[in-house]
């Protein structure tokens, strides 16, 4: 008799949903009914965007927020604000969203991918000094999972080489390297709030700084070009309408205020998994430790060790785990220097080839082709929202495919 569901055997949940997404109630509603029936839906006459700027920088420690609309728009405005022109090198790691390179792509920039540490999945600092040139303009720090980079380090080698440090911390609401907020920990930070992501209004983004200049830049860039003490039809610089609704400012002033608690809760339940991982032999949580403080868990990142599993490959535990009813996810299986829009080079024009950027064809990063391929094992935010009773069937779940490993092997 088979025990495991991909075999036959009965699910450890049946029927049982894990929490929905997103989470709302009164509060969204109230604040959105008064900005409909108010016909302030946008700049200049906004109310929420400004106050959300403002309590959002205050809560990640820093002094400028600027909203754009998507952490994608928000990213080329914070690589612009630093001075991100076309040519220069972005040193970055290939284990992200898409939107950390195509930013770059975006501003005529050239993306060069660094290796990641095998045990964190964020950049390895000495990869990172090994593609260094005299074109490198900046380096981007992605807080994979809501989990901050080492922070320490990179500020370290950027500060020695003169380098920009932009915080793609589209994932990591409210963490902390060595109990500082990320966000403002480099030059600039970029944090999202599309609709997966923990703290959500549909779309949006914004740019976190401490320098007033690279603060006005941004509200510059998503703001047509324009200069706020100059008339309105005159353009300074090559900016777009990246702005956000105000209707989605007051999406974001009540979800924030559900942030606190919704953020207290993942960590909760990340404590009890991380109890119940180091008794599951195979499955390593990439969780917090002494310098990353606080982790936001965008997701729950485990590293798959398959030698513990005799050979089993990833993709086969992650189909056991969905069908045990548990919403595990192989996250990025793709090296973002093997998309296709990088392997045929036909970056930002539809159809032609551009070929003065680096070959993308030719790179190879072992950390990061193996977090892809073999290591990497998602649980999303959503199962983390909850209970003591859901964590408990993960733990189950997870031990009952340890147990009976076996029957993986045979399975087709
Ligand atoms: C690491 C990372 N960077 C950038 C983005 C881009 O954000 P958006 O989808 O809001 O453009 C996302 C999310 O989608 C992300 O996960």
């Amino acid at each position: 008799m088979p025990e495991l569901a991909i075999s036959g055997g009965e699910p450890v949940r049946v029927d049982k949903p894990f929490p929905s997404w997103p989470v709302w109630g009164e509060e969204e509603i109230d604040l959105i009914t008064k900005t409909v029936k108010s016909g302030n839906w946008g700049y200049p006459k906004w109310e929420h965007i400004p106050e959300f700027e403002r309590n959002f920088a205050a809560y990640h420690e820093a002094k400028y927020g600027i909203c754009f609309n998507s952490g994608t728009s928000a990213l080329m405005g914070a690589l612009w604000a630093v001075g991100v022109s076309p040519g220069d090198e972005v040193i970055l790691p290939a284990y992200t969203f898409i939107a950390t390179a195509s930013a770059v792509l975006l501003l005529g920039a050239v993306p060069v991918f660094a290796d990641i540490e095998e045990t964190t999945f964020h950049l390895d600092t000495k990869s990172v000094e090994s593609f260094l040139t005299p074109k490198t303009k900046a380096v981007m720090a992605v807080h994979i999972g809501g989990r901050s980079t080492d922070m320490t380090a990179l500020k370290d080698l950027c500060t020695r080489y003169e380098l920009k440090l932009v915080e793609d911390a589209a994932q990591a609401w409210g963490a902390e390297w060595e109990h500082n907020r990320v966000g403002a920990l480099g030059d600039a930070g970029v944090f999202s709030f599309q609709s997966s992501k923990n703290m959500t209004s549909g779309e949006g983004g914004i740019v976190l700084t401490n320098d007033r200049k690279t603060a006005e830049f941004c509200m510059t860039y998503a703001n047509c070009g324009r200069l706020e003490d100059k008339p309105k039809y005159e353009h300074y610089y090559s900016g777009g309408n990246f702005r956000l609704s105000d209707l989605n400012g007051a999406l974001l002033m009540a979800q924030f205020k559900r942030y606190p608690e919704m953020h207290r809760k993942r960590r909760d339940n990340a404590k009890i998994l991380d109890g119940a991982f180091s008794d599951i032999e195979g499955f390593e949580p990439i969780s917090e430790d002494e310098q990353a403080t606080i982790h936001a868990y965008h997701f729950y990142l485990l590293r798959y060790n398959s030698d513990s599993f005799d050979g089993i490959d990833k993709f086969k535990i992650i189909e056991a785990l969905q069908k045990e009813g548990i919403p595990a996810h192989p996250g990025y299986t793709i090296p973002i220097y093997k998309q296709p829009v990088f392997l045929n080079g036909a970056f930002g024009s539809r159809g032609k080839v551009i070929d003065k950027y680096m070959d993308y064809n030719s790179i190879y990063l072992p950390e990061t082709e193996c977090a892809c391929n073999e290591e990497g094992i998602w649980l999303p935010q959503t199962m983390m929202l909850g209970d003591q009773d859901d964590m408990n069937d993960v733990v189950e779940a997870f031990k009952k495919i340890r147990m009976n490993a076996s029957e993986l092997k045979t399975s087709d």
